[in-house]
């Protein structure tokens, strides 16, 4: 059985419908975490090792997981009409992503494994979905596709899909460092209505239950997007991930692509360096 844990925060009203976890971690410990503020990170540690926490949502997952492999990913069908964006041609300058990257852009292969990186021009963090729109802009005098939309979320998955299989590479030196930091802040800064952290759920209590789902430890979280979810009933991005649990914790949602989302996507995805990139994913 999972032992359960208890998040009594003094003022805290807990809709039924965000969380469920509920036991015997002393109210002291929470309300000495929940005084620390401002840019300072709170030092939090997992309360299981990662063997423990796989074997624990393998027990939660396993046949669930085996299932949804055998019915096949819905989000697979998106790849086929990336693979035509890439070679059609729009905009002002009568181009295609092919024309600069090859035949179904496959010189683009490896591509994904670096982002999210620093831009000098952008002086800020480049994402994948971000550098699309870039190039559709500045290199083809196209309009940059809606965040979320089904081209958008096409071209970006099969361009992404030339790299499944390779190791994520993202760097943090050099001018990356102060966003990588910053993102670092933001997963670990107690925000919304409840007073969370992306940390104390991802780091912390990963391996427990809240409502219906198992808190997956953050290993493994960037490697899969764009990625199909069951409770969508369709395809999103990863910063659509960061919003729907910024949502949960009653807190404010940054536009996709601000650079909130992309300094904690950097964050995140560095912490992922090694895992292998494989879209789409697909997940509850
Ligand atoms: C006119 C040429 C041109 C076209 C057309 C073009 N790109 Fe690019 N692309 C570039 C150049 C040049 C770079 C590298 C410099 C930069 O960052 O802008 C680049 C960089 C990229 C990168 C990052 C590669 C890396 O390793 O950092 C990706 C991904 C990419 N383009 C995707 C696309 C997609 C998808 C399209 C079609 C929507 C497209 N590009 C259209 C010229 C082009
Ligand atoms: C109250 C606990 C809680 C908090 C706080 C929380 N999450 Fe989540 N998160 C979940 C749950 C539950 C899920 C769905 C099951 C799972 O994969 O953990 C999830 C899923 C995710 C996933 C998808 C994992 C995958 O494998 O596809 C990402 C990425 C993620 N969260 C990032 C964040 C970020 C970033 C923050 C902070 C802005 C955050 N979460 C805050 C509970 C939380």
């Amino acid at each position: 059985m999972y032992k359960k844990i208890s998040i009594l925060l003094k003022t805290l009203v807990l809709p039924a419908a965000v969380m469920l976890v509920t036991g015997t971690l002393g109210v002291g410990t929470w309300a000495q975490a929940a005084t620390q503020s401002g840019n300072k990170i709170e030092k939090l540690t997992p309360s299981m090792s990662y063997a423990e926490y796989q074997k624990r949502y393998e027990k939660y997952y396993g046949d669930f997981t085996a299932q949804m492999a055998e019915e096949g990913n819905p989000a697979e069908f998106l790849l086929d009409d990336g693979k035509d964006l890439a070679n059609k041609v729009v905009g002002s300058k009568g181009k295609s992503c092919a024309s600069c990257h090859g035949k179904d852009a496959l010189q683009l292969k490896g591509a994904a494994t670096t982002f999210p990186k620093y831009n000098a021009e952008l002086k800020g963090i480049m994402t994948f979905p971000l550098q699309i729109n870039t190039c559709r802009e500045k290199q083809m005098g196209a309009k940059p596709l809606k965040y979320e939309s089904y081209d958008q979320l096409a071209l970006t998955m099969y361009i992404k899909s030339l790299s499944n299989g390779m190791p994520i590479k993202v760097s943090i030196d050099g001018p990356a460092r102060p966003f990588y930091e910053k993102g670092q802040v933001a997963y670990y800064k107690r925000q919304g209505q409840l007073n969370f952290s992306c940390a104390i759920c991802h780091v912390q209590y990963a391996g427990y239950k809240a409502r219906s789902n198992l808190i997956s430890n953050n290993k493994h979280h960037a490697d899969h997007w764009p990625c199909y979810r069951l409770k969508w009933g369709k395809t999103g991005s990863l910063q659509r991930r960061f919003r729907g649990c910024l949502k949960n914790m009653r807190a404010k949602k940054p536009p996709f692509q601000s650079e909130e989302l992309r300094n904690m996507e950097l964050y995140l995805t560095y912490l992922n360096n090694g895992d292998l990139i494989q879209v789409p994913g697909m997940r509850m």
